[in-house]
């Protein structure tokens, strides 16, 4: 029987320095849109998705997101005098069960590569999710979902989300050698870190969404350093696929780079117009500032 992915790694240890001065103290994962830090889409998708164990490979200065996934009783007390049930059921639901939150550091900023490494111990022996919180995905089925989907149709293998792009953008991402592509799902044949445009191989995008066998550990550890003199997920991914099968996804949903101020504002605005309290309110200020441009 195909093994059940049951933990997902939330790689957290970046400096976020596009958005100083509001990360200086405040990790970037914290930055909300419309009311709900990044983060919390990140383990909300996760465990939407049948995720039971979140792992989040952290660094120095993102003490904050322990806090977020943890108990306040101090504000829960409050909640409950002043009759905010609904407030303080959101809160509570929100929170990762007991022992299932585990928080390891990344001491060194060695890249994404690394940091998925830094997870190893507290994954085991068993497929696992990783999720970028940058990525953020405005979807019907969360993006992991449909990838777990994906990876029980094709019996198992990995499976990373995908994305066509516009082609000058190639340098920004991991680029994907499509093989056999039914339009929907593409076998990858090869990958590619931040690729120029005249080198890369494609225009299809890996997103910040990875369902991955373990022997990606043992790739990680040996793994030389590539792009930006860091240890690439990617590269260690390129030699994963040599022996185990490998599949992009492109997933129904709008992807919104949130790393970067442009996608993040888009966000914002997204979430924004599609939220049932404020959404039509919303609208209309839109609405009166687009006249006024
Ligand atoms: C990372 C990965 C890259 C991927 C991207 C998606 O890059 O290394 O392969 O395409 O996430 O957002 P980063 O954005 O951390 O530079």
């Amino acid at each position: 029987m195909l093994q059940k992915v049951r933990k997902a790694v939330f790689p957290v240890g970046g400096l976020g320095t596009r958005f100083l001065p509001a990360t200086k103290a405040m990790p970037k994962e914290m930055l909300p849109v419309v009311d709900k830090p990044l983060i919390q889409y990140a383990v909300d998708e996760a465990r939407a998705s049948g995720i039971e164990e979140f792992i989040f490979v952290t660094g120095r200065g993102k003490v904050l997101i322990e806090d977020h996934f943890d108990r306040s009783y101090e504000l829960e007390q409050v909640l409950m005098e002043r009759g905010k049930h609904s407030v303080l059921e959101n809160l509570t639901n929100s929170l990762p069960s007991t022992g299932a939150v585990a928080y390891t550091r990344q001491q060194e900023p060695q890249g994404l590569g690394h940091a998925v490494w830094c997870a190893k111990r507290f994954v085991g022996n068993e497929p696992f999710a990783v999720i970028l919180a940058d990525d953020l995905i405005l979807s019907d089925t969360p993006c992991l979902k449909q990838m777990m989907e994906t990876r029980e149709q094709k019996g198992g293998g990995n499976v990373i989300a995908a994305m066509e792009v516009a082609h000058e953008h190639t340098s920004r991402y991991g680029i994907i050698s499509p093989g056999e592509d039914d339009g929907k799902t593409v076998e990858v044949t090869h990958l590619v870190e931040k690729p120029t445009p005249e080198e890369a191989p494609s225009n299809l995008a890996v997103i910040g969404r990875y369902v991955l066998e373990p022997e990606i550990f043992d790739l990680l550890e040996n793994q030389s350093r590539g792009a930006g003199n860091e240890i690439q997920l990617t590269d260690a991914l390129s030699k994963l696929l040599n022996n185990s099968p490998f599949y992009g996804l492109r997933f129904d949903g709008t992807r919104f780079d949130c790393g970067d101020k442009l996608g993040f504002l888009h966000a914002n605005l997204a979430f924004a117009l599609a939220r049932e309290d404020i959404g039509k309110d919303f609208k209309e200020i839109v609405r009166d500032v687009s006249q006024s441009l």
